[in-house]
Order: C-alpha cells, then sequence, then structure tokens
C-alpha cells in the first residue's frame, strides 16, 4: 500500500520526485479575479494536504499490524505532494499533483458545459471533495451538487482481501465519521450544494441510479468498491465527463475491477496516468451501457465510438503528469539535437584534426 513507500524515507523520497512530485509551494495572489481564484484553490490544495505549515505528520503501516506516526522533513515532504503516505492531520491522502488534475478535470467540464454532478465514492476525510465543492463554487456553479459517499466507518470487514492483509489494524486509520468530515467541510465554507451518502457501496450506490454525472472520482480502494462503483454510476456519467481511478497503478485488485469493467462494456477511450497510480479517462462514446453485462462483440464487429452521432467532442485535457513528460521529452530531443549535430560536426572534421585532439584528451586523462 501507498503508506509503505515511508518504511526507507530516503529511498521514498526519491521515488517521489521520479514520479514527479512537486515541490508544496503556491502563487502569491495578484489584484485580479483569475489569479485571485488560481491562489486560493492553490492555498486550499495545500492546506488540504497538510503542507502549509512548519510541520508535516505522516503515519506509517508497520508489520506488526500497528500504526506510527513520523514527521516528513526536507526532501520526505515529496511524498506528501506525490500522494504516497497517509497524512497525520491532512484531509487527502491524493496529494498535490492528483489535486491539481482534479481541478482541472473540474474546470474543464464547467467549460464544456458537461451536464451533471460530481461524486466521490471513497472520501475518507473529505479533502478531493472539498476541492471538488470549492472548485465549482470560484466559478460560481452552485447548481452542480457534490455527493459525497463513503461508509464513514473504512473498509467492510467481511473484505477477504483486507483480513488476509497483515497491516489489517492500522486500515482502521481509514475509517473517518461523517461527522467530522461533514466539519472539515464547514470549517472551509464548503458545505453548500454537498450531499453526503453514508453506508458500504453495495447498499447505497445502487441508488444513484438515473442521476447525471459529469465527474466520477472512485477512491474505494478494493476491486469490491472499485466494480460496483463503476457498475452504480458508469452509466450515468455525461460524454465529456471523467472516470477518475486513484488506485489503479498502486492496487492490482482496483485495475483488475477497472479492466474488466472497461472490457466487458467495450470501452476504448485509452486510459491516462494522472501521477504514479492515478488514472482517467474522459467519456467519448454514447454507447449506452447494459446493467446486465455480456460478453462484447468482437472489435472488428463493434461500431466504435461514433463521430457522426452528431453529439459534440470534447477537447482532449492532458494531465500535468502528461505535460510534464512532454517537457522532459522536449528536453531530451533537444540535448538528442545537439548531441547529433556535434557528432556530424566531428565526423566531418580531416583526419589529421581528429587524431591531434584525441591524442589532446588522452594525453590529459592519463
Ligand atoms: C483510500 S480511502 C479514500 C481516500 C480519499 N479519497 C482521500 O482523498 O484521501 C478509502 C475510503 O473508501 C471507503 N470504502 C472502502 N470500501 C468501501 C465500501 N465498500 N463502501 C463504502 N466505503 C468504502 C473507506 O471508508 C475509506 O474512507
Amino acid at each position: 500500500m501507498k503508506a509503505d513507500a515511508l518504511q526507507s524515507p530516503g529511498h521514498g523520497a526519491a521515488q517521489a520526485a521520479r514520479a514527479g512530485a512537486r515541490e508544496a509551494r503556491v502563487p502569491g495572489p495578484r489584484p485580479n479575479l483569475a489569479a485571485l481564484r488560481t491562489a486560493y484553490l492553490e492555498l486550499l490544495k495545500l492546506c488540504l494536504c497538510d503542507l502549509g505549515g512548519t510541520s508535516t505528520g505522516s503515519v506509517v503501516a508497520l508489520p506488526d499490524g500497528t500504526a506510527a506516526a513520523k514527521e516528513l522533513r526536507g526532501e520526505d515532504l515529496l511524498l506528501r505532494s506525490g500522494g504516497f503516505d497517509w497524512p497525520l492531520d491532512g484531509l487527502t491522502m491524493t496529494g498535490i499533483t492528483r489535486l491539481d488534475d482534479l481541478q482541472t478535470c473540474v474546470e474543464s467540464v464547467v467549460a464544456d458545459r458537461v451536464e451533471g454532478d460530481l461524486i466521490e465514492a471513497g472520501v475518507w476525510r473529505g479533502g478531493a471533495s472539498i476541492l471538488m465543492r470549492a472548485a465549482l463554487d470560484a466559478l460560481g456553479e452552485e447548481e452542480r451538487t457534490v455527493w459525497v459517499a463513503d461508509s464513514f466507518q473504512g473498509f467492510p470487514s467481511r473484505s477477504e482481501a483486507r483480513r488476509e492483509d497483515p497491516y489489517m489494524s492500522a486500515f482502521e486509520f481509514l475509517a473517518a465519521p461523517l461527522a467530522e468530515v461533514k466539519a472539515n467541510f464547514k470549517r472551509f465554507g464548503c458545505e453548500r450544494g454537498v450531499r453526503f451518502l453514508p453506508g458500504f457501496f453495495d447498499e447505497t450506490l445502487a441508488s444513484l441510479s438515473g442521476e447525471r454525472w459529469a465527474v466520477l472520482r472512485l477512491d474505494g480502494d478494493t476491486y469490491e468498491a472499485t466494480r460496483l462503483s463503476l457498475d452504480c454510476l458508469y452509466r450515468d456519467l455525461s460524454v465529456g465527463g471523467y472516470v477518475i481511478v486513484d488506485d489503479y497503478g498502486a492496487l492490482e485488485e482496483c485495475r483488475r475491477a477497472v479492466d474488466e469493467f472497461r472490457h466487458e462494456h467495450g470501452i476504448e477511450e485509452p486510459i491516462e496516468y494522472v501521477d504514479w497510480t492515478c488514472v482517467r479517462w474522459r467519456r467519448q462514446s454514447d454507447a449506452p451501457i447494459a446493467a446486465d453485462v455480456s460478453p462484447p462483440p468482437a472489435p472488428e464487429r463493434r461500431s466504435g465510438p461514433s463521430s457522426d452521432s452528431g453529439r459534440p467532442r470534447h477537447a482532449r485535457v492532458p494531465t500535468h503528469y502528461e505535460l510534464e513528460l512532454r517537457d522532459h521529452l522536449a528536453l531530451y530531443r533537444e540535448r538528442l539535437a545537439a548531441a547529433r549535430a556535434e557528432i556530424a560536426a566531428v565526423r566531418d572534421w580531416p583526419v589529421p584534426v581528429v587524431k591531434a585532439w584525441m591524442r589532446r584528451k588522452l594525453s590529459r586523462s592519463r
């Protein structure tokens, strides 16, 4: 699990840096509306991740099944901004990179007028859902509701996967009571336009059938939670809406639930990595999703995402991770071009000049 990253802190920080975790630092306010909105949301993300103060507490799951707290300092803070650890006091374990991307998704469905509400299934202390509400409010989108679905008592005890897990008792840490989560929304002034759906997903999510969704954020970790969320919610996701799966990269059971669901329903929109574990895709196909699933038709017979359906197509919004990779790629291309130019220049040198240069080099290295 993610919290394991903390058991070798140095290694964890390097891993977080390699995974593109960004330093927790925000732009200050500027006297215009757009800059103030940006500054507010940046500051909020810092607070939700508990990265705004002088110390940041983290929780480690120990092999004996207990949990222990430690303080993150220096470069280890990248573990938090990269969403690798369990926060002691923070309100979300997603980290800054995933919150950045969540904000992008919310802003993109608003800009593209994609119909529907937003839901997070598996909210823990509520931080990611608070950001969704705040991002909507900052844009004056008051008619949309943010749905907050969780047992508010952790994982179902009947989950076989959890019972076998040696870290089981550390998972008690993942139970955030409803009253506490409601208080978190209130503290940030984000309590309006929020509906709480307390209970285990197998008893609650089916009741949402027929709602319309613009963003589905799935963070229930297990196969069961992920599969139930997709089964109950995906068919009501608007074309142009996003499905975000927090643990696709980190948890095999979560990945299996997503891959099976996509395969069974012939979903072909490409999966995009938000960071080292979180993925998302944007629904483009308006083909209905059957409640009762039969195997999908062979690819050559499938009609595929239609470009002639007359429905609007939405621009693909790159993830921050992709943008970063694009920057890295541009840099490597530049270096490659420079190296190629150097090789070409050397190749064109007359042989005696090269020999003299080699001699100089060799004599210097002796
Ligand atoms: C990893 S935490 C969610 C983290 C959260 N999204 C954040 O931003 O920090 C997983 C959450 O899923 C909830 N959960 C897991 N399985 C569930 C189920 N079957 N029904 C309801 N809630 C469930 C747990 O109670 C827990 O709050």
